[in-house]
């Protein structure tokens, strides 16, 4: 079928729906909903048999809509109306939430039903609930309706309040009024809702030393208590709160007045107010465990961004790790992505970015080296999440790569104003996969779900299993590995690799021509890192969509088709 992906972002949901539906033969096409003619003008060049709209934050036009199946994903339950849906879920302690496909109509949310689907809630912030268990249940749900036009003859459902599996209402947009935190009444678990039920977006506004922030990244803390409302201590990017029963941590802060107005640690934020603090445990960033001869080294980076003193930290930890007397080390990443590669949010508030950009590089590729040159364990990057552009070659640098099946990658830093990319890509990707497709790859611009990387040997296991289970799968498979009688093989054979690997040319050499290429980015005549860079950030609008992903408004195949017509 031909279908157009009608959304806002190419965020994670609408990623994960493209690659699904590419991957079972579908023909499709995205664009950025902008503006009611843009979109009119989509519909028109491209013809789509459905269009699927993943995230919008608008209506769709009565031109698209009457004229055509278009299928909305709306993140709640049957019934849930409202531009809030997980929010409110969140708020409301709903102990199951869900995703429903509507087709869209004169009236936002209230359309026919195609598909519906449940799950548990998780304790989660929204953000990691709509990448994990709602992309999951949108997925589901759209191939759900495929089926149904395919087959033909289904009747979708209207929605009727009188029904009694319509448990969902509408509700208004989530104010700052309905997540505001009341610190003398508030306990921790109220607090942490309310943080969670606007992380990502937009926080819950409060005040901290006297200044408007914005919080995010909330953790519990176990042990610590004061005065409710006061911050008693500090640890890593983290700053520790009391609530009335104990306390909480908040890892990240958007000072929306501050020179920098977007996410950032929260120490860095409030460097100087919280200079004379008590350094606690906190809830550490960096973590290792070890098990049955296996280490598992465990980096919850928010966003999965990794700055200079976070990837200094990390190889800290990798070279303690490697000084164990294990077998294997697997590198876990955090729950939601593995790594996004450089900080471009430190980046933008440093007093250099050029410099930053560079120090940030420069940390990462120290890693990867080290990751690389480790001779004494077999390593395995285990991706429970996604990650994109030097993480996904960051994950590369080890022995293996596994991966939950759901993960989505993009391989690839051309969309950051063209950054050429380091973390030795250059010898880790033509190495697995050949020369030609680490070409189309880069230069490509599109994400990978697991099955494609897979068959390009970009990854070594897929496992389909759910979230939840991957940890206890791989643990599994990692464990056997360390116990393999083939182990010791193993790793002479990579020692063996390695060795040749650098007499044909040294790991180094590839460093110094890939961060001669960065040189430019950072320092050069072209800004386009820079601007690309701000852009990001600040969350500006896109102001079209890129003809990589918007295939109707790729002018060659346009003119292809046209040619083949006429030959
Ligand atoms: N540095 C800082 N923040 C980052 C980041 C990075 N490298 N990568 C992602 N983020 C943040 C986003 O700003 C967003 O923040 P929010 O919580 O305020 O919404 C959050 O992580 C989630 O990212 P988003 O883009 O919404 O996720 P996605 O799953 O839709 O897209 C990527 C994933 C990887 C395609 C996209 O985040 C991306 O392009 N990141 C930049 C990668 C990059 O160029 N790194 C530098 C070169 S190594």
């Amino acid at each position: 079928m031909k279908i157009l992906l009608l959304t806002q972002a190419f965020n994670s949901l609408s990623q994960r729906l493209y690659v699904e539906l590419c991957q079972r033969g579908h023909q499709v096409s995205v664009e950025f909903d902008i503006n009611d003619r843009v979109s009119i003008e989509a519909v028109a060049l491209f013809r789509p048999d459905l269009i699927v709209a993943p995230f919008l934050k608008r209506a769709i036009a009565r031109e698209i809509w009457a004229n055509h199946i278009c299928l909305v994903v709306h993140p709640g339950i049957k019934g849930d109306r409202g531009p809030s849906a997980l929010d409110w879920a969140i708020l409301n302690g709903e102990r199951h939430w869900g995703v429903t496909l509507l087709q869209a109509n004169a009236e936002m949310d209230a359309g026919d039903i195609w598909a519906t689907e449940t799950f548990p809630m998780r304790q989660a912030t929204k953000a990691s609930l709509y990448r994990n268990e709602v992309t999951e249940a949108a997925v589901r749900t759209v191939l759900t309706a495929i089926g149904h036009l395919q087959q033909g003859g289904f009747e979708p459902e209207p929605l009727d309040y009188a029904n009694h599996d319509v448990r969902g209402t509408p509700r208004p947009l989530v104010r700052q009024a309905d997540r505001a935190i009341d610190w003398r009444r508030d306990d921790s678990q109220t607090v942490l809702r309310k943080i969670r039920s606007g992380d990502g977006f937009p926080g819950v506004a409060d005040r901290l030393f006297g200044r408007d922030c914005f919080l995010h990244d909330a953790h519990h803390e176990p042990s610590l208590g004061g005065r409710p409302g006061e911050v008693i201590a500090r640890s890593g990017p983290a700053i520790c709160r009391a609530t009335v029963d104990g306390s909480i941590w908040i890892g990240h802060l958007r000072d929306s007045q501050g020179a920098h107005p977007f996410k950032l640690p929260a120490t860095r934020v409030l460097a100087d107010e919280t200079a004379h603090l008590p350094e606690a445990g906190g809830y550490p960033e960096i973590s290792y465990r070890e098990r049955s001869g296996v280490g598992y080294l465990h980096f919850h980076f928010y966003n999965g961004a990794m700055s200079r003193h976070q990837c200094e930290r990390l190889r800290e930890a990798f070279a303690s790790a490697r000084s164990r007397d294990t077998r294997v080390i697997v590198l876990m990443g955090g729950s939601d992505f593995w790594s996004n590669g450089l900080h471009l949010n430190l980046i933008e508030a440093a007093a250099s970015p050029a410099d930053e950009s560079w120090l940030n590089i420069n940390a990462i590729n120290d890693l990867a080296r080290d990751i690389i040159t480790t001779q004494s364990h077999v390593t395995i990057s285990a991706l429970q999440g996604n990650a994109g552009a030097g993480g996904v070659f960051l994950a590369r640098a080890a022995d293996l790569v596994w991966a939950r099946s759901g993960v989505i990658l993009n391989p690839h830093y051309k969309d950051m104003g063209n950054l050429y990319g380091s973390e030795y890509w250059t010898y880790l990707l033509p190495k697995r996969v050949g020369d030609e497709r680490a070409v189309r790859i880069t230069q490509g611009r599109l994400p990978m779900g697991c099955g494609e990387a897979f068959e390009l040997g970009l990854v070594d296991a897929c496992f389909a299993c759910g979230h939840g289970e991957f940890v206890s799968v791989l643990e599994r498979e990692a464990e056997l590995l360390a116990v393999d009688p083939g182990w010791e093989e193993m790793l002479a054979e990579k020692i063996r690799r390695r060795a040749m690997d650098e007499l044909e040319r040294p790991l180094e050499r590839y460093r110094e021509q890939e961060l001669s290429r960065m040189k430019r980015n950072f320092y050069g005549f072209d800004p386009s890192y820079h601007v690309a860079r701000y852009n990001f950030v600040y969350k500006v609008p896109k102001s079209r969509t890129p003809v990589t992903i918007a295939r109707h408004r790729d002018l060659r195949r346009a003119s292809d088709r046209i040619g083949k017509k006429r030959s």
